[in-house]
């Protein structure tokens, strides 16, 4: 793992960076050198178009700070648009080295409440939107012989959340995503990593709050900074990163974590095959030792911030 930390010279495009996490993550790479395809629909949070200046007034902000940005309005849902924001690196200085597909909205509720809308609008920017703009910078990155994508997953996904199936499916269908493309392009010399981010931004914002407990989870929330994120992400765009591929991190305030991924736990043999009795009296009773609790992120991240 060597090479440079900074980002100099490398062209950057994020997705969803209007504001939140993506925001930090466009102006942390610019302060790291980086020439940065700002993109942003303009989205509210369950993703209709509000306000489609936002993406330019980022881009506005690291041009004034001396830095190179672009601005781009398009969808990520859309594989033309996705197709269009590289096309604008492209045009703008000739090549893209870095993608980090962060744009998500939420449309939350109980599964057996879950329209059909929901789910698909969900999958559709997150999942198709992480296919779509990686898909349109995999010929660049395979042709120049480098690139990383870095993707926001979630411990919705990873280990679990209520009233989050579509949001909880699209962000292990991420993981699983990057993994595939990891594996694929590392011959390429491409990389592809997850972050797991922990920040304060209006998607957490939209938590509801009914109880003096998650009253507390939510002050505890509001510490946690998007440009701690960002930084996680900013090295792993750099040539500093050169070994890391097909990982699962998290990011919460000062702490980061690696992710586990899946692997055989324990196993049961019987030489003569299973029945549903014995699986029943044998296989199950040895295997339920071992199984997962029904919990959810804050079950397992049960410690303060710190
Ligand atoms: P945010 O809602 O503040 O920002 C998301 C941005 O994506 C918005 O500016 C929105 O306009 C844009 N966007 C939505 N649909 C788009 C589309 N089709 N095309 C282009 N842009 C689009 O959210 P936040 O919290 O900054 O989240 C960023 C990423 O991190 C998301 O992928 C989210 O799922 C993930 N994440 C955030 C966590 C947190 O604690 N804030 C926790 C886990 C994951």
């Amino acid at each position: 793992m060597s090479g440079s930390s900074r980002l100099d010279g490398k062209v950057i495009l994020v997705t969803g960076a209007g504001g939140g996490i993506g925001r930090d993550v466009a102006l942390t790479v610019a302060a790291q050198g980086a020439r940065v395809v700002v993109n942003d629909l303009g989205a509210s949070l369950g993703g209709e178009v509000t306000e489609a200046e936002r993406a330019e007034a980022v881009a506005r902000e690291i041009r004034d700070a001396g830095g190179e940005a672009v601005a781009n309005g398009d969808s990520v849902a859309d594989p033309g648009g996705a197709e269009a924001m590289v096309a604008r690196a492209i045009a703008t200085w000739g090549r893209i080295d870095g993608i980090v597909n962060n744009a998500g909205i939420l449309r939350d509720g109980f599964f057996h409440k879950m329209s059909f809308e929901d789910f698909d609008a969900v999958i559709r920017v997150h999942l198709y939107g992480t296919f779509n703009v990686s898909r349109a910078a995999a010929p660049h990155f395979k042709d120049q012989g480098s690139g990383a994508f870095v993707h926001m997953t979630s411990t919705s996904g990873l280990i679990g959340n209520l009233a989050q199936a579509n949001y909880s499916a699209a962000k292990l269908g991420i993981a699983a995503l990057s993994k595939s493309i990891a594996l694929d392009m590392q011959r390429f010399n491409v990389r592809s990593n997850c972050i797991a981010p922990f920040a304060w931004s209006r998607m957490t914002s939209s938590i509801k709050v009914d109880t003096p407990e998650q009253e507390a989870r939510v002050r505890k929330l509001m510490e946690m900074k998007g440009e701690k994120v960002a930084v996680l992400a900013s090295y792993l765009l750099s040539d500093a990163a050169a070994g890391v591929s097909g990982q699962i991190f998290a990011a919460r305030n000062n702490e980061i974590f690696l992710m586990g991924q899946s692997r055989p736990l324990r196993s049961v043999h019987r030489g003569e095959g299973w029945t549903p009795e014995t699986l029943a009296e044998h296989g199950m009773p040895a295997l339920s030792g071992t199984f997962y609790p029904l919990s959810v992120s804050a079950d397992v991240f049960t410690w303060d911030p710190v």
